[in-house]
């Protein structure tokens, strides 16, 4: 088989790591990719957003399977258009990516649904939100409908910083037009984990939960960032715990974007809160999660292709899988001022003292090479 991967993440590092071990495959191509990603697959120019020019290199190609990775083309559409012109396409369509692509839209399906979520109200005007912010007299979340890149939730201490942060998206327009609409939460307390789940619309294979460290620092100290590292599997998560989730969240999520003419094939992510009165969703992703991806491809046993595939061919059912049930753990080493600015183009040394280490995989995330040399070309840079 003949394989796309589009991103340039540790994500796609780590998809393309692990699809590059399959004995189906004939040929791996990462567009963009990395300088990771290069070890494994051949890297095309062409940027994860210009899906006319990724069509086109499939069709010249004739990839047999492309697996997308960030969410952006996802939300614009890009598996519509692949599949328009025959090619089989790993991710959902534009109209199920609504679920990561609008927060509001999300929210209004879980309240239909009965899919257990943080309190919320939706506001587009500023002055009614300032209302029911104060009202709240509390911490909240405020956050932006639209994507953002992963920064358009602002978890707000006091009432005076939820009425600031709700004036500079929606007045100033802090993320543009993904915060025309914002959405004000009821703040929620407890542990965050991730739950990913491969569905084809009718089958859903679930995977072993992940934690990923979301604050810059230390000690949950900082500001949240896309992820500074993950684990899996997560000790406080129970058997009984896991079938809750499918059983509450996971199931309904399916069966509600079905009867919403939205059926969904690929990943599913569900961002939770575990909280004293159980689990409920923060947010849904409909891709891989990144740092999530890199232990979980650590910790899965045997050919991935043959998953991705029977995704997109709706035949789930007929795939089994097994586990390591050793513990994976990914930390990320990032550019000093993330996730803020900060500088690119700096070597990296060092990177030769690890090959050959015995379980020990190191994915590139914000990486490029130029004249033989490796470079830092993002905010999150290796996942070790
Ligand atoms: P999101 O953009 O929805 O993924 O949110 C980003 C991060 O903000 C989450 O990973 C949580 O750490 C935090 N967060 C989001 N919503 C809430 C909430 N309702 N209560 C508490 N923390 C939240
Ligand atoms: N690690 C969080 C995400 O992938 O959205």
């Amino acid at each position: 088989m003949k394989v796309l991967i589009i991103g340039s993440g540790g994500r796609e590092h780590s998809l393309a790591w692990k699809i590059a071990q399959s004995s189906r495959l004939k040929k791996l191509y990462c567009a963009p990719g990395n300088a990771g990603i290069a070890q494994v697959a051949e890297c095309v120019d062409v940027e994860a957003e210009s899906i006319e020019a990724l069509c086109n290199f499939a069709l010249k190609e004739k990839i047999d399977l492309t697996v997308v990775g960030p969410e952006k083309p996802l939300v614009a559409g890009i598996v519509d258009r692949f599949q328009s012109l025959g090619l089989k396409t790993f991710g959902p369509t534009r109209r199920a990516a609504t679920l990561e692509g609008s927060k509001v839209f999300a929210k209004a399906l879980m309240r239909k649904h009965g899919i257990p979520t943080a309190e919320f109200k939706t506001f587009s005007d500023l002055f009614k939100a300032q209302g029911y912010i104060s009202s709240l007299g509390g911490p909240c979340v405020i956050k932006a409908d639209g994507l953002a890149g992963g920064k358009g939730s602002i978890v707000c201490k006091t009432v005076e910083d939820a009425l600031l942060a709700a004036d500079r998206i929606l007045k100033d327009r802090l993320f543009g037009e993904a915060g025309g609409k914002i959405l004000v939460q009821e703040y929620l307390e407890g542990e965050e984990v991730s739950i990913l789940a491969f569905t084809d619309g009718s089958t859903i294979v679930p995977l072993e939960p992940c934690q990923d460290h979301k604050a810059l620092y230390d000690g949950d100290q900082g500001p949240n960032t896309g992820g500074m590292g993950a684990y899996s599997p997560v000790p406080s998560i129970t058997g009984e715990l896991y079938a809750r989730i499918e059983r509450e969240i996971m199931v309904p999520t399916i069966h509600a974007m079905k009867k919403e003419g939205r059926p969904y094939k690929g990943i599913l992510y569900l961002g939770l809160m575990l909280t004293a009165f159980g689990p409920k969703v923060l947010e849904f992703n409909v891709r891989f999660g990144d740092p999530e991806t890199q232990p979980l491809l650590m910790r899965l046993k045997g050919d991935l292709l043959p998953l991705l595939l029977a995704t997109v061919e709706e035949k789930l059912e007929t795939v089994a899988f097994q586990w390591d049930p050793r513990t994976a753990l990914c930390v990320v080493m990032a550019s000093r001022g993330y996730p803020e600015a900060y500088e690119k183009g700096k070597e990296i040394n060092g990177l030769e003292s690890l090959k050959g280490l015995k379980d020990v995989v190191v994915f590139h995330a914000g990486t490029t090479k130029k004249q033989g040399k490796v470079l830092t070309d993002g905010g999150r840079v290796l996942g070790v």
